[in-house]
């Protein structure tokens, strides 16, 4: 088992460790570093200073003057203040609120109003890479020098005229494998969200589970059920027409997960259309290890210029993920309040995925130690 993370700021100290099992990571495992997390939305961030924990590091970050993001630790390295709580200048430099200390984008103190004269060399702040790929911002907080923009997950065809989306965003007080776990488990549909997203047989379909790399991707099929509920105001797809429903959820990144789906009508019953494609956007970061940032991405291809749709799709999956996340919640509640060391969690076949899903962090975390 890795060793236990109990560094300052990232979070309270595990009242009760999972264990999972050997080789399989659980909410104690260490933090992925070297990967690109999101840290907010693109459109959200102007030229304001903003502030965010990531990883259990504090950031402060804004937009210059000339558009780029710049993200820096969020501590003044003279006496600790925080920046965000500072002023932010034209020229894009940020002043102290304490003293004044002035630091540069690239986190360079350029000047110090108590000793004009001196040059305030080896006073800096940490700078952190970030990538604007709208509509999300992305940072790493792990070895700059691995920071490789070509990590980044494509998802640029969002932002065509051929898909509309809905969106949110929630702050989940649980570690992130299990907001990635309960991506990877679409057996709670039914369950846990009811007719919304659920159909009657959803659970029982089979998963095929293929692993390439360091992605893990969920397959399954259902045929003869209707479109589930959330889709078919938007579809116009009844609930008598039987469809075949595909569906694939796929970890790429401890930072993304991508659920793409197929809804097939081989009779065309609304207007001769006969294939139907949600897609979902999951970007998952680790506020701290038992915390995290929730924000997701509702892609259609179904009446992709529907502002009003867009409306509704944001207010429907808000209402269903915050089951998810009431479920997360209850479930880190139940892990911290008692302390049953002899507990070790059982898997069913349906938890393939999520298992393989966790042994790549658990490697993941280890390569990094
Ligand atoms: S604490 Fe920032 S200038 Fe003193
Ligand atoms: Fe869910």
């Amino acid at each position: 088992m890795p060793k236990i993370s109990n560094r300052p700021g990232t979070g309270k100290k595990p009242a009760n460790r999972r264990r999972s099992g050997d080789g399989i990571a659980d909410r104690d495992t260490p933090l992925i570093r070297n990967c690109w997390y999101v840290l907010d939305w693109s459109a959200d961030v102007e030229h304001a200073l903003k502030n965010r924990m990531v990883l259990g590091h504090d950031l402060v970050y804004f937009r210059t003057k000339s558009g780029e993001i710049t993200a820096l630790q969020n501590r003044c390295a003279h006496r600790c203040f925080p920046l965000h709580r500072s002023t932010l200048h034209d020229d894009d430099t940020i002043q102290c609120g304490y003293h004044g200390l002035t630091y540069a984008t690239d986190g360079k103190c350029v000047k110090v109003p108590s000793a004009m004269d001196l040059k305030p060399r080896g006073i800096r702040l940490q700078h952190y890479p970030v990538i604007d790929r709208p509509p999300m911002v992305w940072v790493w907080t792990g070895d700059p020098e691995k920071a490789d923009p070509g990590l980044l997950p494509d998802y640029d065809w969002v932002n065509g005229d051929d898909w509309g989306y809905g969106k949110g965003f929630y702050h989940v007080k649980g570690n992130y494998l299990a907001i990635h776990e309960n991506l990877m488990d679409i057996t709670h549909f039914q369950f846990l969200h009811g007719a919304a997203l659920g159909t009657p047989r959803h659970a029982e379909s089979k998963v095929h589970v293929t692993v390439k790399g360091n992605t893990v991707d969920n397959y399954r099929v259902n045929e003869g059920e209707p479109v589930p509920q959330l889709h078919q105001k938007a579809t116009g797809l009844s609930l008598e027409t039987p469809i075949i429903r595909h569906a694939h959820s796929t970890f790429v990144t401890p930072g993304f997960h991508d659920a793409l789906g197929k809804f097939e009508d081989p009779a065309g019953t609304n207007n001769g259309r006969t294939e139907y494609t949600p897609r979902i956007l999951h970007f998952i970061t680790p506020e701290t290890q038992y915390t995290s940032y929730y924000w997701w991405i509702f892609a259609r291809d179904f009446k992709p210029g529907d502002k009003r749709l867009d409306n509704t799709y944001s207010r429907r999956t808000a209402q269903v993920f915050e089951e998810d996340k009431d479920a997360i919640e209850w479930m880190e509640e139940q892990w911290a309040k008692e302390d049953r060391p002899d507990f070790r969690e059982s898997h069913v076949p349906s938890d393939e995925g999520a298992v393989k899903m966790r042994r790549i962090v658990h490697r993941l975390a280890r390569e990094q130690d």
